[in-house]
């Protein structure tokens, strides 16, 4: 009965608990207004909390994206409703343990939601259905050249929550369905990619305690249906912050376009980074360096299709043996510190500052680990704590803002540190 679009009038009228002389989008407001100090955008939520109905003892959740409340915050209209995730408190343990089952029940269905979203992302399902606007699960499957046993499967389960509708046996996208699509502005698929690969990380973590080996970041390419959507997960999740917050609040990027200046951006992933750098500066060129092979293909193929083959080149390399032709204006790390810091952080930090211009810019970005514990609890920073524990996996850990600022001081190298995402991102700028 949740999927398609409501407003919040005829909700008043249809839902019991809803107090009948209430008005629903005034609840909406009041409720919408209290998750968003939590910075869901940091959190990779795409869609708000706004109220909570008890319907036969379950909770549903209402949800209307974030964007849209960003751009028309007077009137919250709630376009899509569904258990797609709860947001909840950390358990108090006298709660009853029926309470308890029904909370973990609806988080179960969340994880299933953004796994069930993950193979209609990662097999061209949504795009496909969205082209052929309505279609039967054989002829999705024909369109999408997929096997047709798997996609009738695949439609009954995204109808079952709320991805499709039907009309006989003909299926069309709703509202959550095309948001899922990865082309879709503020595309929802980053949350259905990590859904599983941190399904991945927890299996391996489970497996690893014993040991305590840490295979390092071989594990990220351990699941061949993962792997290709690693760089357009973290470009979804990070390219707009960076775009229209990070990108604007920074002057180097603009003083290093004056003079045509180089930017190196090392574990440059799909190398999003220095498209949106090319995009808004004209003069620039770039060169990104990553270790994984899919990356730089993806970077390269999608510099083309953007027109800057000339000025962005990418290459396959390991940071640790990375000679630089020319010393660059501006090296650039996003999420990427990390990975090399516990392998040789004194050596990385020499070699930053030997390979930049004097008065060359080193501009770090990474998620900033909380000084208290405490912090974690929050629930923008909670996904953080899971990250951490898979970045051990990995042979690295989450740093703290100030153990970079100290690292450039021993380079002798002064440091401005932004923040952005309430606190959760940090930019350090270091000047050689
Ligand atoms: C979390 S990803 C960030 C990617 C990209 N900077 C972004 O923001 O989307 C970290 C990247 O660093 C790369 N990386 C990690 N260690 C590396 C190394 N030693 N040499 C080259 N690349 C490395 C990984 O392949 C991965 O693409």
């Amino acid at each position: 009965m949740f999927h398609d679009s409501f407003d919040g009038a005829i909700l008043t009228g249809t839902i019991a608990p809803f107090d009948e002389h209430q008005n629903a989008l005034a609840v909406a407001d009041e409720v919408a207004l209290q998750f968003d100090e939590l910075d869901l955008q940091q959190a990779q939520l795409r869609f708000v909390f706004v109220a909570g109905v008890m319907i036969s003892g379950g909770v549903v959740v209402l949800f209307h994206p974030v964007s849209f409340m960003a751009k028309r915050p007077d009137t919250i209209p709630l376009v899509q409703c569904g258990i797609i995730r709860q947001i909840t408190q950390p358990q108090d343990p006298t709660v009853n343990s029926e309470t308890l089952k029904t909370q973990f029940r609806q988080q179960a269905q969340g994880a299933l939601s953004l796994n069930i979203a993950f193979i209609g992302v990662t097999g061209s399902l949504f795009t496909t259905l969205y082209h052929l606007q309505s279609a039967t699960a054989p002829a999705l499957a024909e369109a999408a050249r997929l096997d047709a046993g798997y996609v009738i499967r695949w439609c009954d389960a995204a109808y079952a929550f709320g991805y499709l509708e039907a009309e006989g046996d003909t299926f069309n996208l709703t509202s959550m369905g095309e948001a899922m699509r990865p082309e879709a502005s503020d595309s929802l698929m980053p949350m259905a990619v990590q859904s599983v690969l941190s399904a991945h990380m927890a299996e391996r973590a489970a497996g690893l305690l014993h040991s305590g080996e840490r295979p390092g970041e071989v594990v990220l390419a351990e699941r061949a249906t993962v792997l290709p959507w690693f760089g357009p997960m973290l470009e979804a999740g990070f390219g707009s912050m960076f775009e229209n917050t990070i990108c604007p609040a920074i002057p180097a990027f603009s003083e290093v376009d004056a003079r045509g200046g180089l930017v190196l951006d090392l574990g440059c992933g799909n190398g999003w980074y220095l498209r949106v750098l090319a995009r808004h500066y004209a003069h620039l060129r770039g060169l990104g360096l990553d270790g994984f092979a899919e990356n730089v293909a993806q970077a390269d193929a999608r510099a083309r299709t953007e027109g800057f083959a000339g000025r962005l080149h990418f290459e396959q390399g390991d940071i640790h043996d990375f000679t630089l032709q020319e010393p660059a204006d501006l090296i650039a790390m996003n999420r990427a510190l990390h990975h090399v810091w516990e392998h040789d952080r004194a050596g990385i930090f020499a070699w930053l500052h030997d390979n930049l211009k004097p008065g060359g810019y080193a501009v770090i970005w990474e998620p900033a680990w909380p000084t208290e514990r405490s912090a974690l609890r929050d629930p923008s920073r909670r996904a953080l704590s899971f990250q951490n524990l898979s970045e051990h996996i990995q042979g690295n850990h989450l740093l703290q803002p100030g153990e970079i600022v100290a690292a450039f001081a021993e380079q002798g190298m002064q440091t401005q540190v932004y923040r952005f995402a309430d606190d959760n991102e940090a930019v350090i700028v270091a000047r050689r």
